[in-house]
């Protein structure tokens, strides 16, 4: 199959593209920077939110994985507007298939950039298209690089009653690939990773594995979305889940997964998947900013 993966530069799309080249799938890959091809994956410039370049992303494609994002930064610019310019200009040209990732809790917490993703997902089930709807829970790579954006604090501000289950961007690169080359599902799928764990429990390991010490402060994370995360709805425990746990992704008994196939590939150098893992320096890139930032109570 020709599968177009939009978001082909992102955290999800570095450990996709190689798993669906993997799984003896043709890539085209969307971004807005210029790349040359290389590797079997197909290049192409464009921007969901101003159309260029998509109508030739679309043809001749046996499905779409749709993983573009702008984030909360964004407004959900490419999620629903984005989104909605993909999928008619996907129906004009005949796509069996459209699989959208969204986030686990979209049904139960519309808040914040979980109301864009629902709204999003509205349109993929009325495109007309196949579709099939990926509700994930945050990844390890995303919280990584969320606590590291806190490292220069003197001292952290810890939420003790949020629950998070963090999943591995391999793991759901291997579901997604293997829905992709399914017929559509017509359905809502949740996949998330084994464990629940507290901020506490995130922080610590993190700290451990950074090698960093730093005191944590309790505090009360404000707002509609961390009230509904608090009560669980951010969570699945919808089977199969991942495996590979907070704990082994930072302190692994051996290494577990490599990188480098999905940096050579994929990565553009804003891209966090060209950004050293473990760097208390490290940025935020983009990112799907879902969450809204701790502040103290
Ligand atoms: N991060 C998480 O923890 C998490 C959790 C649950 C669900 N998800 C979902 O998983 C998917 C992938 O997330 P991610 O974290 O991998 O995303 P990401 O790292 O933030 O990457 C965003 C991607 O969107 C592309 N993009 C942004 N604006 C665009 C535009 N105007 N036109 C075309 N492409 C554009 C970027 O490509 P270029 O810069 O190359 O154009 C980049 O590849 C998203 O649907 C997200 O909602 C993420």
């Amino acid at each position: 199959m020709r599968i177009l993966v939009t978001g082909a530069t992102g955290t999800l799309g570095g450990a996709l593209v190689p798993a669906l080249l993997k799984a003896g799938h043709e890539v085209r890959a969307l971004s807005r920077a210029k790349r040359e091809d290389r590797g079997n994956v197909d290049w192409i410039w464009g921007d969901l939110i101003s159309g260029n370049g998509v109508e030739e992303a679309v043809r001749d494609v046996d499905a779409i994985a749709h993983l573009a994002t702008s984030g909360r930064k964004g407004r959900g610019a490419v999620d629903v507007p984005g989104t909605r310019t993909l999928l008619i200009l996907a129906r004009a040209a005949g796509v069996p298939h459209v699989l959208f990732t969204s986030m686990a809790g979209t049904d139960r917490a519309a808040h914040g950039h979980l109301r864009d993703k629902l709204e999003a997902e509205r349109l993929v089930m009325e495109s007309g298209l196949g579709w099939t709807i990926l509700r994930l829970t945050p990844f390890h790579q995303w919280l990584h690089r969320r606590l590291s954006d806190l490292a220069s604090l003197p001292v952290l501000p810890v939420d003790r009653s949020l629950p998070w289950q963090p999943v591995h961007t391999g793991e759901v690169a291997t579901r997604a690939a293997a829905l992709l080359s399914a017929a559509p599902a017509e359905r809502e799928i949740e996949f998330g990773g084994p464990q629940v764990i507290t901020t506490e429990e995130l922080v610590k390991v993190w700290l451990r594995a950074s090698g960093l010490r730093r005191p944590c402060v309790p505090v009360r994370y404000p707002g509609r979305l961390y009230a509904a995360q608090r009560a669980g709805h951010l969570l699945t425990d919808a089977a199969p889940k991942g495996e590979i746990s907070w704990h082994d992704y930072l302190l692994p008994p051996e290494p577990i997964l490599s990188d480098d196939f999905a940096t050579e590939h994929t990565a553009s150098p804003t891209s966090p998947a060209t950004q050293p893992e473990l760097d208390p320096d490290l940025r935020v890139y983009g990112g799907d900013d879902g969450y809204e930032r701790p502040t103290r109570s």
